[in-house]
């Protein structure tokens, strides 16, 4: 990754940053607790983006798919559909949310290969090369501008050489979702998180992706972005 970028992007960023440190113990707590009506708001919310992500990751059946932060797993479920003959592996911080998803797909999927598993997107346990496709959704958000470096860097590490890398984050081309959101991040920081700026682009491809296709949209006056790369 090429350092100087790196450094110049963090410096700039900092000294506006509202998510100086990733608050992840609060944010597993928070998500366990809220498993069980997690999927309401996937429902009213971010089910369009999601959609919009699967059509734009590429997935083909018989891959090796990767969804980190996968919640209650409505996302994942749409990964395994797409991919009944490859391996779909799900992971998530919260506990609860990945034994729900995992118990969920075993439920409506049981001939596919999946796994899902409590783990810290920060530190992959997976060899390099691993997965021909990672897909996340929402999470950006929730970690300090440092953990997204690292995060996205193990995200290029466990992809196949020309692996993709689908990002869905909320948008920012809402004046008053924006104010609203602000307050919410700054009540509730470790569910809400902040939302990430216009310079995104930058900072995917300070860690080497390439950016090939972007799409806005707005579900309930919720809006996301969907941004999918390649390695
Ligand atoms: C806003 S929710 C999005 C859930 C799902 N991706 C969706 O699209 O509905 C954020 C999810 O990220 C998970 N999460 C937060 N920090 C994480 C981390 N460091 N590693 C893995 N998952 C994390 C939370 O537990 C939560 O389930």
């Amino acid at each position: 990754m090429p350092l100087l970028k790196t450094l110049e992007y963090e410096v700039t960023t900092l000294t506006r940053e509202r998510l100086p440190k990733t608050i992840a113990a609060r944010t597993r707590r928070v998500y366990d607790v809220l498993s069980t009506i997690y999927p309401l708001s996937t429902y009213c919310f971010h089910s369009r983006a999601h959609k919009t992500a699967v059509d734009m990751a590429g997935i083909q059946d018989g891959m090796h798919v990767l969804e980190v932060a996968t919640g209650s797993g409505e996302m994942f479920r749409r990964l395994v559909k797409a991919n009944r003959n490859g391996k779909t592996v799900g992971l998530d911080l919260s506990p609860r949310m990945a034994a729900r998803t995992q118990k969920q797909v075993r439920r409506d999927y049981p001939d596919a290969w999946t796994e899902c598993q409590a783990v810290d997107a920060r530190y992959l346990p997976f060899r390099d090369a691993s997965f021909d496709a990672v897909v996340c959704c929402y999470l950006l958000e929730l970690l300090s501008t440092e953990d997204i470096f690292l995060t996205l860097q193990e995200f290029h590490r466990v992809l196949t050489r020309r692996g993709t890398l689908t990002l869905v984050l909320i948008g920012h081309n809402a004046a008053m979702f924006n104010r609203l959101y602000r307050l919410a991040g700054s009540l509730a920081p470790a569910f809400w998180g902040r939302q990430i700026d216009g310079r995104l682009p930058e900072l995917i491809e300070s860690c080497d992706f390439r950016i090939t296709a972007e799409r806005e949209l707005r579900q309930s006056g919720y809006p996301s972005r969907v941004v999918a790369t390649r390695k």
